[in-house]
């Protein structure tokens, strides 16, 4: 069972990374048939996502699942607060009965790197050359990890109109290990709140989550 990465974060927080090998009959079989996605490669990551969510918590009620205008999923009655993600053959899913949560996997890549200055301030842009100049992390890995704490935000709030730049401000970036690193992060939409993210690499996957 390709369980990839797996980790419970708190008492009421769980989180896993699929690795999707299977053809899309292996997840319909336990989650039943989920809205159509017309790729089939979106549509693997779409139900290994869903899978996820059930993997973390069996009673996870994947047909009370609604779509927000944003896009964003949602359980009306707040039962399970969730998040997912999906890159290349992965997914990720965070689930938490009690906190609000965001996460996000992605791969590095050149694209990244190309369109960094219109997600990273000229203040990011330090903390980014202090990780390179000890040696901490590659460039490319670098702006990866900022997109993906960016974009685990966004997945937080779930309301949309976020600018990466003005309303997501990285503070802070702290190497635990040679893959591990916290970061501090002020989200400025209303009144600023003050976020921990925690970022892990696994070769060129970044995860990102957040929970509040
Ligand atoms: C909408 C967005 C979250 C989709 O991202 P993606 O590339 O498909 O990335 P992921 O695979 O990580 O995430 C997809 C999942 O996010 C979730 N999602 C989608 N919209 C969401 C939202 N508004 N809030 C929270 N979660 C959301 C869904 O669960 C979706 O998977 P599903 O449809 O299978 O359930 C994201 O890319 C986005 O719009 N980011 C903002 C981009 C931006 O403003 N950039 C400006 C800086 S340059």
């Amino acid at each position: 069972m390709p369980v990839f990465f797996q980790q419970d974060i708190d008492h009421s927080t769980r989180l896993a990374i699929w690795k999707i090998e299977e053809a899309s009959g292996f997840f319909t079989e336990i989650i039943g048939l989920q809205r159509a996605v017309s790729h089939p490669h979106k549509n693997l990551q779409h139900l290994s996502g869903r899978y996820l969510l059930k993997l973390l918590f069996p009673d996870f009620p994947l047909s009370l699942i609604q779509i927000a205008d944003t896009r964003k999923p949602y359980l009306e009655d707040e039962k399970f607060h969730f998040s997912i993600s999906h890159c290349g053959d992965y997914a990720a899913a965070i689930v938490s009965t009690t906190k609000r949560v965001g996460v996000d996997i992605e791969m590095t890549s050149q694209k990244v790197e190309r369109i960094s200055h219109k997600f990273i301030s000229a203040e990011e842009e330090g903390l980014c050359n202090d990780l390179l100049s000890a040696d901490s992390l590659s460039l490319i890995k670098t702006v990866t990890l900022m997109w993906s704490c960016k974009e685990a935000v966004f997945k937080w709030y779930g309301y949309g109109g976020v600018d990466f730049k003005k309303h997501i401000q990285v503070k802070s970036v702290q190497a635990l290990s040679h893959n591990s690193f916290n970061s501090k992060i002020t989200f400025k939409k209303k009144e600023d709140q003050h976020l921990d993210l925690h970022s892990v690499f696994f070769n060129d996957l970044c995860l990102s989550y957040v929970v509040t």
